[in-house]
């Protein structure tokens, strides 16, 4: 590992890196993955092990704190978050201000980012307290936000958050519930989903988590960050790749045309990539994706949806891809987001709010990378540098002289 910036400050070089492939821009003690290897941990759990036998809120406050909780300390963690779950009711007048038609990625980039004008109190960087409780805040209130986000856009009732109801239970029923019925939760789909967003809960220096770094390096409030971090999130080369692949498979939508595709995917000037498939840091099966393989075999199961026409379709291209020499010589493998849409769309979510369910988990992983940047002593703003391409110094021409 060279230090590049004491290379600069001694000799004025500086690296030329697109995409940041071969640059680290933090020191990090919450999440490790051996691209090559296939493993992810977080705070050194593997996170098979994570998504078998923890739940998505002890795994919020492992990444936050850096160790699993004791039963003492994971009921008041609990409960914390739980009185948090409300949102100012001034903000539901937010929501009632986009269209009906917006898209839920696009209400909750402004109003998580609105969130510093309720929460004045939780927005001084440097008080440990307020730091503290604006990350209680965001982790709570994303849910809620989310679930309004999704209500709105069916022309339904806001559903109020329950207190005796467990994270996953409570989000669920603030989607799906209606106010005439009482709301039953389905375990095995309540399980699902809470598995669902262990597994995307953090993944070190992803382009959103960088951007939530980059943003917070130069003191913005945490609301902002994270705001930016889902600005991010929501393109198609990232968070947005769930709602693609779906899209992909049901384009595809007959196990014959499969090959068409694999062919369309291979050819440089398609313009076209197999969603769901390849990955900047595994060169091999990322491990979320096995966990999510299986968590979409049990969610059908339990719906008697095993011959769904679209896991077929996934299921015979992904064993076709492994086998061709384009996919094995790039090392393209399936990635979290090739299961994750069948499985979401099977819980009940339209695509449009698949990339909301992933900032709803990455927001803890975005606030456990935010909090550590802030408390680094290292830390100093993120300034990336350029090689300049452009015209030479020139001088200025009058409209009239110029030809
Ligand atoms: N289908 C076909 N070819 C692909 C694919 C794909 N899905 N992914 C990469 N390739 C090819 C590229 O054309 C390139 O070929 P070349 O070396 O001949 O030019 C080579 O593999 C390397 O691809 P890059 O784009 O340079 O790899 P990078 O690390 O920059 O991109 C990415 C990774 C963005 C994930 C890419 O694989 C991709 O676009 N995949 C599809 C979108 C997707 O599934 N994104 C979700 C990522 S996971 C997440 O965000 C949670």
């Amino acid at each position: 590992v060279v230090d590049v910036g004491k290379l600069y400050r001694d000799t004025g070089c500086f690296t030329y890196d697109p995409g940041f492939t071969s640059t680290a821009n933090c020191t990090s003690r919450i999440t490790y993955i051996d691209g090559d290897a296939g493993v992810l941990l977080y705070r050194g759990y593997p996170i098979d092990q994570l998504a078998e036998h923890s739940s998505f809120l002890e795994v919020c406050y492992l990444l936050l704190n850096g160790e699993l909780p004791t039963k003492e300390q994971f009921d008041t963690f609990r409960m914390t978050i739980t009185r948090h779950t409300m949102l100012h009711e001034q903000m539901t007048r937010f929501f009632t201000g986009f269209r009906r038609d917006a898209h839920p990625m696009a209400v909750m980039v402004g109003t998580v980012g609105a969130l510093a004008a309720f929460y004045h109190d939780s927005t001084d960087i440097n008080d440990q307290e307020q730091r503290a409780v604006a990350s209680y805040r965001m982790l709570a209130k994303m849910p809620t936000i989310a679930s309004m986000a999704y209500k709105y856009s069916i022309g339904q009732p806001f559903i109020y958050p329950r207190n005796d109801l467990d994270f996953t239970t409570n989000f669920l029923q603030m989607c799906f519930a209606i106010p005439c019925e009482p709301f039953i939760a389905n375990p095995v789909l309540t399980r699902a989903l809470d598995r669902i967003f262990i597994l995307h809960a953090d993944h070190e220096q992803n382009a959103s988590t960088s951007t939530v770094r980059l943003a917070g390096s130069s003191g913005a409030n945490p609301f902002a960050c994270i705001a930016a971090g889902i600005a991010c999130l929501w393109g198609p080369a990232h968070g947005g790749a769930n709602e693609a692949a779906l899209n992909m498979l049901m384009e595809i939508g007959s196990v014959d045309r499969i090959p068409e595709y694999i062919a369309k995917a291979k050819d440089k000037n398609s313009g076209f990539r197999l969603m769901g498939f390849g990955h900047r840091v595994y060169k091999n099966y990322d491990p979320r994706a096995k966990v999510m393989q299986k968590t979409c075999h049990e969610v059908l199961d339990a719906l008697g949806l095993h011959n769904d026409p679209l896991l077929k379709v996934a299921m015979e291209l992904e064993r076709i891809a492994l086998q061709d020499d384009y996919f094995i010589e790039k090392k393209l493998y399936p990635n979290i987001d090739f299961y994750s849409g069948i499985t979401l769309r099977a819980l009940g979510f339209p695509v449009s709010m698949f990339t909301v369910l992933f900032a709803i988990a990455r927001t803890v992983g975005w606030i456990a990378q935010w909090k550590e940047m802030i408390e680094d002593p290292e830390q100093r703003i993120g300034r990336p540098r350029q090689l300049y391409m452009g015209s030479k110094e020139r001088n200025y021409v009058p409209v009239d002289q110029r030809g």
